[in-house]
């Protein structure tokens, strides 16, 4: 059903889950096409998203990480939850997919994708479109990928259901940057408290000047906030995704997880990112908190012999449609 979205504000989403009512999955969608709009034109400088090296072998790591290189490229590939292109172009750049559609709920994130697209010389056809209910035919793809969107997605089992929809027989679906129910806990507790202690330190006299961000914008940020706080529906314990998308149909179904002392390094950084004047950071910082992250990614890998999966910040999920049906 249509939502005025003036009704959408982040205090009745939130009760509207809380109480069980039927408009709660409208809501947060209405709440998430105010959000990403509004986040569309700033998105890439936010979370430092590039069409560079840095991010092809980001979008290729993950992908080999879960799914491995066989069937590349991939001739038709679909992203759901596009944004700005981040995923699928930088997966086309590394040679994982040939023809690539994008796909998003909020219109200013396609047209961001589109721009971006084109700024490479690609040719991707977009759409405004729902996860849980794909304009596509039955059959139309050999790839459906997304990057940090299942856990926007109120009605979960439908997407899936409507991703192995659209993979042709035997295809393949891949699905990375999702939050775990530990990771998340910490992650969030770790970026309030850098929040805090950041927005603290730079008001004080001397340092207001030349480290502060100016009020509205940290007004702004804070409204941010409190909508994403709405937006960010799921969080995932990997087996009982894994055994969600095998009730939806998908066979060959993987998970793996990622990133323990990378996303207690990460996410006070990029919060740290968003708190200060971003003029006081240059390339030097930026280099300096990807090549940390590498590092400690790396030794993520190593301690994930020891650590259970359950406890690592991202967990990443791959599958096929059955190629009998
Ligand atoms: C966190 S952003 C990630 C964007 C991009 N994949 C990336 O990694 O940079 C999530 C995206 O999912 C989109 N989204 C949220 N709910 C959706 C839905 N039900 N169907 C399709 N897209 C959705 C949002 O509009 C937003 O662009």
């Amino acid at each position: 059903m249509a939502i005025d979205h003036a009704e959408v504000t982040p205090e009745r989403v939130a009760a509207a889950r809380r109480d069980g009512d039927p408009l709660a999955g409208d809501l947060a969608k209405a709440a998430n096409v105010l959000y990403h709009d509004w986040e569309a034109d700033s998105y890439d400088r936010k979370w430092s998203i590039d069409y560079d090296q840095r991010c092809i072998d980001y979008a290729r790591d993950r992908f080999v990480a879960v799914a491995g290189t066989d069937g590349w490229p991939y001739r038709r590939a679909l992203e759901i939850g596009c944004g700005t292109g981040f995923f699928l172009l930088n997966l086309k750049q590394a040679g994982v997919l040939d023809e690539g559609h994008v796909t998003d709920l909020s219109p200013g994130m396609v047209a961001a994708a589109e721009r971006n697209a084109a700024g490479l010389g690609f040719t991707v056809s977009g759409r405004v479109a729902d996860a849980e209910s794909i304009p596509y035919p039955d059959a139309s793809f050999d790839l459906v990928v997304g990057h940090a969107v299942l856990h926007h997605i109120p009605d979960l089992p439908v997407a899936f259901r409507e991703a192995l929809r659209v993979l042709k027989p035997g295809g393949r679906f891949m699905f990375a940057g999702e939050p775990t129910r530990y990771g998340d806990a910490v992650a969030r507790r770790l970026s309030r408290a850098t929040w805090a202690a950041t927005t603290t330190v730079t008001r004080l006299p001397g340092l207001r000047s030349r480290w502060s961000r100016p009020r509205a914008e940290l007004a702004e940020s804070s409204r941010a906030a409190a909508l994403e706080a709405v937006v960010d529906l799921h969080t995932f314990d990997p087996a009982e995704l894994a055994a969600l998308v095998r009730d939806a149909g998908a066979v060959g179904v993987r998970t793996v997880t990622e990133e323990l002392t990378a996303a207690w390094f990460g996410w006070p950084v990029r919060t740290f990112e968003c708190a200060v004047n971003p003029d006081r950071l240059g390339l030097g910082w930026a280099m300096f908190a990807y090549r940390s992250w590498q590092r400690l990614s790396a030794l993520d890998r190593a301690l994930s012999r020891f650590v259970p999966a359950r406890f690592y910040y991202n967990v990443l999920i791959t599958g096929r449609r059955p190629a009998d049906r």
